[in-house]
């Protein structure tokens, strides 16, 4: 990766980005040279790289961790589940400080959301709210670990089994990151991430589902491959040596497996491209994460001399973060907004987001869809997140001079703004 000096108040700081050297490119090259380019070698390879590195048994690439979240979910409404099979008009918990496409699956099969409020220290769903919210219509817990910051996974994990519900955790923010010592994505029935360049490690665009369940493996690779029911890797034929011995529906006997289709599928698959720098980025991950951890710490150790305007998240002796931003909140008490503050950063070239959707409830598509939802209790919380929250960049691509100019940026915004 080309290093370009840094010129501070010229050069923009970002908030996220790629890192990368040649044996990311090395890598590519040598997937188009294989000539095979769908899933292959490098698809495995990396596959069996993420199984090492959580310890699980099933690891399915897919195209995005939108991909992720979906096939996640869709593979639930499979009835091998028998009564926990989800269905349409069944229930699932989740939070309106939302990434999107965390809470759209389950609308897109007919479920309903329950909406329930978050944590202003966390950004993580309120967990104190969530079995006032569960009815005998409640199936799942559906949520996303906010910028690589752990929920308490003992209490969703407790609910869910005193509910007998499933747990899917969107951990696309949070690859690396650990709950009492285990890592995060480990704990519920399935685990999404994200590659886009945002995240952890990237592979352009792309995703990963995990799971320990051999029946939601199966599942997922059913409704990420056409939804078909044959299990053959890309390129592979007749791995249930009986490809053409099935009685299936009502096709004749010996219909061709690998041309039946047992669930309404999708094709999410992506390419041993993308797979090949995946497996040069997984090898980085824990200089990603450390270089992360030292840009938050940095970053927090500063915001603390402000914290009468800001309201920093608060640490949990439990967790170990694999940080993706460095998010903080204006209070109410300020003397400057959040679009202020942010305005002025990105004036200075220093890159700002906010926290996803803030409330997801306040946006065009969810107004549309208010008869299909559930809302516990007010959004208070996810209304100030919605109106006073921002994050700014940690990733690996950020060094000391370029933080020192943040720092120095933010200093001078406040001095000016208290005067
Ligand atoms: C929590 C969360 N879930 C899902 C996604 C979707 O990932 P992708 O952009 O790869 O579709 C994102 C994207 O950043 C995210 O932050």
């Amino acid at each position: 990766m080309k290093k370009t000096k840094f010129i501070p108040g010229e050069t923009y700081v970002p908030v996220s980005g790629k890192v990368y050297d040649e044996e990311e490119v090395n890598n590519a090259i040598a997937a188009a040279r294989d000539g095979w380019w769908t899933e292959g070698r490098w698809t495995k390879q990396f596959e069996s790289d993420f199984k090492k590195f959580f310890g699980v048994r099933y690891v399915s690439l897919v195209n995005s961790g939108s991909s992720a979240n979906l096939v996640a979910l869709a593979s639930l409404t499979s009835n091998v589940f028998g009564k926990r099979q989800l269905k349409p008009g069944d229930e699932y918990i989740t939070t309106a400080v939302a990434f999107p496409t965390t809470v759209n699956p389950g609308v897109q099969h007919g479920l309903k959301p329950v909406f329930i409020d978050a944590r202003l220290d966390t950004l993580n769903i309120d967990v104190s709210k969530i079995e006032k919210a569960i009815t005998e219509k409640t199936k799942l817990i559906m949520v996303a670990h906010t910028l690589g910051k752990p929920y308490d996974l003992d209490k969703i994990m407790n609910l869910a089994k005193k509910y007998n519900l499933w747990v899917i955790e969107d951990s696309c923010d949070a690859l690396g990151s650990k709950y009492k010592g285990k890592l995060v994505g480990t704990y519920g029935d399935i685990a999404t991430f994200s590659f886009y360049p945002a995240h952890q490690i990237t592979m352009g665009e792309g995703g990963a589902v995990i799971t320990n369940n051999v029946l939601i493996n199966k599942s997922i690779r059913q409704f990420r491959d056409w939804g078909r029911d044959c299990w053959c890797d890309t390129g592979a034929d007749n791995t249930c040596n009986a490809r053409f011995h099935w009685k299936l529906g009502e096709l004749p006997f010996g219909y061709d497996h690998k041309y039946t289709y047992s669930q309404i599928g999708y094709n999410l698959k992506l390419t041993d491209f993308q797979a090949s720098i995946g497996v040069a980025q997984l090898k980085k991950l824990p200089y990603f994460i450390k270089k992360r951890q030292e840009n938050y710490r940095n970053l927090y150790k500063f915001f603390k001399n402000y914290e009468k305007y800001f309201i920093l998240m608060k640490a949990d002796k439990n967790e170990y973060v694999s940080y993706f931003g460095f998010p903080a909140i204006v209070k109410a008490n300020a003397p400057f907004t959040r679009n202020e503050f942010t305005k002025y950063l990105e004036d200075n070239k220093i890159g700002t987001r906010n926290i996803f959707s803030g409330n997801i409830l306040r946006h065009p598509a969810y107004l549309k869809i208010k008869d299909k939802i559930k809302v516990i209790g007010e959004m208070k919380n996810a209304d100030i997140v919605l109106n006073s929250a921002f994050w700014i960049g940690v990733y690996p691509g950020i060094d000391g001079e370029m933080l020192n100019y943040v720092k120095k940026a933010i200093r001078k915004f406040i001095d000016r703004s208290v005067l």
